[in-house]
């Protein structure tokens, strides 16, 4: 990374958790995830699931359609862990390079996930054999009992599930995703070097506050939902820590206008258009503009054993105007930081 305090290059970084969806959806938001990174891992929650390699390669060649030419922007995918997941299709599809990991979903945490894992007890054989070949489980770390506060589920994920999963299989690669805890950062600290986990640009933002912020405010309204400001300043500390541990992953997850601004609104940020920029504004508001190239494109290719990404992308300190609104092929979508100023801009090259 060269840099001076106006204007940083960096290795074109990687986002290792995102939604592109389907159809016109996935049209319209497949080129701001390609305009920014060089790959992303492709979250498999569409209706129905990606569960099998043949859907996923199909998937694949779907997003593929969708990226603009010249881009240089490669899907990685990922398989839907089901309670009847198929341990050999799921490894065969890693060794024929469609499936870079796994999802972990615990049924009916969040959008799509009523396929998803009801115990892990279920799925061991999977795990065991993913463990053997080394291919990554990326983990929704939150449970879904309703009688546990939504702002507690992901430290008692951790205390029921995590801790006991990371015991008994120690050589799986584990992605705690979307971390939004305090008690997440801790346990990642602690843990093992085959447990990492990503941090989202909206974690960093923004604390609980946001989603009542002079009202309701769904844009704001994500799962994991964001907590309280302590947690907030935690995972700051730990994205910029400079700690291998902790990677991009933005948790784009774009859903229409009319089904965020609703009685019952989906939970999703849609920050695509300035992932990098946004996450630039944090590193530089903690004095570690020097780090965002190792969490941004180097701590995740080195975890998944895949190789560092050789074209570069220069970020200047110039402000960029974030629009309202979103339109495109057909699809209306508010962005994250709609109607703010970010500080920093990629250039265009
Ligand atoms: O806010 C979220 N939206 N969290 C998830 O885990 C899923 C995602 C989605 O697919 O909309
Ligand atoms: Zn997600």
């Amino acid at each position: 990374m060269t840099d001076s305090k106006d204007r940083i290059t960096l290795r074109r970084p990687d986002d290792w958790h995102v939604h592109l969806r389907d159809g016109a959806m996935l049209e319209a938001v497949v080129p701001f995830t390609a305009r920014q990174f060089g790959r992303a891992i492709v979250m498999p929650n569409l209706s129905p699931p990606v569960t099998s390699a043949a859907s996923a390669a199909a998937y694949r060649e779907r997003i593929m359609a969708a990226v603009p030419s010249g881009a240089g922007f490669t899907p990685l995918m990922t398989c839907y862990l089901t309670d009847d997941a198929d341990a050999d299709d799921i490894a065969d599809g890693h060794a024929n390079g469609i499936f870079t990991a796994a999802k972990l979903y615990p049924a009916n945490a969040t959008t799509n996930s009523a396929h998803g894992v009801t115990d892990v007890a279920h799925i061991m054989p999977v795990l065991e054999r993913m463990q053997q070949i080394g291919m990554p489980l990326l983990v929704h770390g939150e449970v879904t009992d309703g009688d546990i506060d939504i702002f507690d589920r992901e430290a008692v994920f951790i205390d029921r599930v995590l801790e006991k999963l990371v015991r008994d299989l120690p050589g799986l690669k584990i992605v705690f995703e979307h971390i939004t805890t305090e008690q997440a950062v801790q346990f990642v600290d602690g843990a093992g070097a085959s447990i990492a986990a990503t941090i989202t640009p909206h974690h960093l933002h923004i604390n609980r506050n946001a989603l009542f912020a002079g009202g309701i405010r769904p844009h704001a309204y994500c799962l994991p939902v964001a907590k309280r400001e302590k947690h907030r300043l935690a995972l700051r500390r730990a994205a910029t820590s400079g700690s291998s541990k902790y990677f991009l992953g933005t948790d784009s997850a774009p859903h229409e206008i009319h089904a965020k601004e609703s009685a019952c609104g989906c939970a999703g940020i849609f920050n695509a258009p300035f992932a990098l920029e946004s996450y630039a504004a944090v590193f530089d508001e903690e004095g570690a503009l020097d780090r965002l190239e190792g969490f941004a494109s180097v701590h995740g290719p080195e975890f998944y054993g895949l190789p560092l990404n050789d074209a570069r992308v220069t970020l200047e300190r110039r402000d960029i105007a974030v629009d309202d609104s979103i339109e495109s092929t057909g699809v209306t979508l508010v962005p994250f930081h709609a109607g703010a100023v970010l500080p920093w801009r990629i250039t265009q090259s």
